[in-house]
Order: C-alpha cells, then sequence, then structure tokens
C-alpha cells in the first residue's frame, strides 16, 4: 500500500483528480462524508486528507509515504523530504502587499505581519531591511487596515482579497505551485511505485 496525504479541500480535490487520471482512482474518496481515509487495495493506494500545512509532517515522518503540499509551505518548514515534481496547479505568488498610500521610506523598522514568517525574514534579511514580524494565523490583509502592521507577506491567487479591502501588492517575492513530496525511506524503498506515480503525473502536467 503506498500512503498519499492530500491536502484538504479546492487544491485537493483537483490534485486526487490528476491522481484518478493518472490511474490510481479510489471511488469512495468523492462520497461526501466525513471520512478521512480512503484505500483502494486493487490499485494499492491509500489517500487520506490532511491540513494542508501538515502535509509535510505526515511525509516527513514516514506516516504518508507521499504527498502534495504547496511550495509555500516547504520553504516555510523546510521539511526534510524529497520533492518530485512540480504539479503546475494550486498557482499563486507569494507577495508583500499594503495600503495604496503605503510607501516604505526605509526609514523606520518595517513592521511585517505574515503566517510566513520564515519566508518574510528571509526575504527581508537578503534585502538588509531591519524588520519587526507579526505572527498571525489568517485574515492577514486586516492587519495594514488597523495598522497593525505596515505591509503583510501573503498569498495572491486571483487578487480579490486584497482589492475588496483596498489594499495592493508592493513585491512578488516568489511564485508558488503545488508540488509532488516523497518521504525519503520510502523512496528508497518504494521507488518502482512512486516512480511510476510520478511518471503517470507528468503525463497529467503535460496534459493541462
Ligand atoms: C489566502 C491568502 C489570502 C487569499 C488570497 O487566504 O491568505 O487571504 O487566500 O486569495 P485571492 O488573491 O484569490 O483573494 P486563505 O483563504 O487561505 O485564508 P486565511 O489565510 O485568511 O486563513
Amino acid at each position: 500500500m503506498l500512503n498519499i496525504a492530500l491536502p484538504k479541500g479546492r487544491l485537493g480535490e483537483k490534485v486526487y483528480d490528476m491522481f484518478e487520471k493518472a490511474g490510481y482512482e479510489c471511488p469512495s474518496i468523492k462520497e461526501n462524508n466525513r471520512k478521512l481515509i480512503f484505500e483502494n487495495p486493487e490499485k494499492e493506494v491509500r489517500y487520506f486528507w490532511v491540513k494542508p500545512s501538515d502535509v509535510p509532517i505526515y511525509v516527513e515522518r514516514g506516516a504518508a509515504d507521499i504527498g502534495v503540499a504547496g511550495k509555500d509551505i516547504l520553504l516555510e518548514y523546510q521539511p526534510s523530504v524529497y520533492e518530485l515534481l512540480d504539479l503546475n496547479v494550486g498557482k499563486c505568488r507569494m507577495t508583500v502587499a499594503g495600503k495604496k498610500d503605503f510607501f516604505d521610506d526605509g526609514k523606520r523598522t518595517l513592521k511585517v505581519a505574515t503566517k510566513f514568517t520564515n519566508i518574510a525574514s528571509d526575504y527581508y534579511a537578503k534585502l538588509g531591511r531591519d524588520i519587526d514580524i507579526i505572527k498571525l494565523n489568517g485574515s492577514i490583509e486586516l492587519a495594514p487596515i488597523l495598522n497593525l502592521s505596515d505591509v503583510i507577506v501573503d498569498i495572491v491567487e486571483t487578487g480579490n482579497t486584497l482589492a475588496e479591502n483596498d489594499l495592493e501588492v508592493k513585491q512578488t517575492i516568489l511564485p508558488i505551485s503545488a508540488r509532488l513530496i516523497s518521504n525519503k525511506a520510502s523512496f528508497k524503498f518504494k521507488s518502482g511505485e512512486i516512480e511510476k506515480i510520478v511518471r503517470s503525473m507528468k503525463e497529467q502536467i503535460k496534459d493541462l
């Protein structure tokens, strides 16, 4: 059995469809219930839904052999896993955003609100800019509006959240997409199965 950790939510459903088209279907997963684990013994796969930011933890510790995680999560948490493939879905970008009238004149410490403290710290360290990091867990866009921070470092997909809150992108830090990752030991001991999945997933990506 190959254990596969999928990120719960829209991206996970899209990625499951890719696994299905690649020949690793598990029809019970489409039944709308609260179950978290689904298996297809014939195809020797077991899927489970986990919180997107937890996927690397399951994979790093071997509870899952492979999984799908956003590049944002991988950069932020630096798990010890192999990154096998860019799945070319879940595309968005990591950005610095702020109020339209905000301009960083560099004269005082910049207050940065974010979920991604490591990505933000690295980015500003490379620029040699002094910052004060404010770690938040969601609704990051509120921070500059309420003057909790000067800017935010966050993900932008459609740009709707920023637009609806009168904020704008100031800088793009890097592009993000979903990656197929593997546990290091599994990659050694289940290399045949994993490589087969990677090959079939590559075919899906070509057709996107
Ligand atoms: C993410 C991100 C932005 C939004 C961007 O939030 O933190 O708020 O999506 O998407 P858009 O550019 O398409 O509007 P998420 O939905 O994960 O919620 P949370 O961070 O507030 O928990």
